[in-house]
């Protein structure tokens, strides 16, 4: 059985991360891959519950670390009871965000320690990486733009400019120290230049 493929989906928000994952999934489809889709933060009952504490209202002024360890506790969750076992099982995972989002808004949006993150992440992963990562890369006047053509904004989307600033630039960064496993995808493009960049690289990890 040829080695099961982790893809994970990233980027800032309204690049367009939604119509990509469908995109993507057709690819995977049309060459009757085996796979499951799911998502950071939630994926399991648990980290969906994570997930409404993180982006909700109830606790808006919850202290950074606070965030980045409930970030961690669903990624657990989602490794343990998700994610390995299906690679296990020769599912491929199609992930929508992952430990670079930790990276790029923990770390690059709110200034947290990078090192304390890549500690929590040797901790909680172990060996396990995404083979391939697709960062959808825009301006963020794009992308927020679009986004708020959206429903009402969540903790996150509250956030300003600047922040935004910060995660985009951690996110090349870590694609300039990652380059063979993060694709810079170029967001700002329409939406069939976007899925012909993400065809070529998948093409390059499709059986
Ligand atoms: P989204 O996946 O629907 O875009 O929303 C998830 C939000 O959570 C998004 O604003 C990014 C944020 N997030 C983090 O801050 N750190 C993380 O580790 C993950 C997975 C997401």
């Amino acid at each position: 059985m040829p080695k099961p493929m982790f893809i994970t989906l990233e980027g800032s928000e309204g690049v367009g991360k939604t119509s990509n994952m469908q995109y993507i999934q057709s690819l995977l489809e049309a060459k009757s891959i085996d796979y499951i889709v799911t998502r950071e933060p939630g994926g399991t009952a648990l980290g969906e519950a994570l997930r409404t504490i993180l982006l909700g209202e109830d606790f808006k002024g919850m202290a950074d670390d606070t965030e980045l360890l409930l970030m961690f506790a669903a990624r657990a969750e989602h490794v343990a009871q998700v994610i390995r076992p299906a690679l296990k099982k020769g599912q491929w995972v199609l992930c929508d965000r992952f430990t670079d989002a930790t990276y790029a808004y923990q770390g690059g949006g709110r200034g947290l320690d990078m090192g304390r993150i890549a500690g929590l992440e040797q901790w909680v992963l172990g060996d396990l990486r995404p083979d391939l990562t697709l960062l959808l890369d825009a301006p963020v006047e794009v992308g927020r733009e679009r986004a708020g053509k959206r429903s009402a904004p969540d903790r996150f989307e509250q956030e300003q400019v600047a922040f935004f600033e910060r995660v985009r630039e951690s996110y090349l960064a870590l694609a300039r120290q990652q380059p063979e496993r993060i694709k810079v995808i170029d967001a700002s493009q329409a939406l069939p230049d976007v899925q012909k960049q993400i065809a070529t690289f998948l093409n390059e990890i499709i059986p």
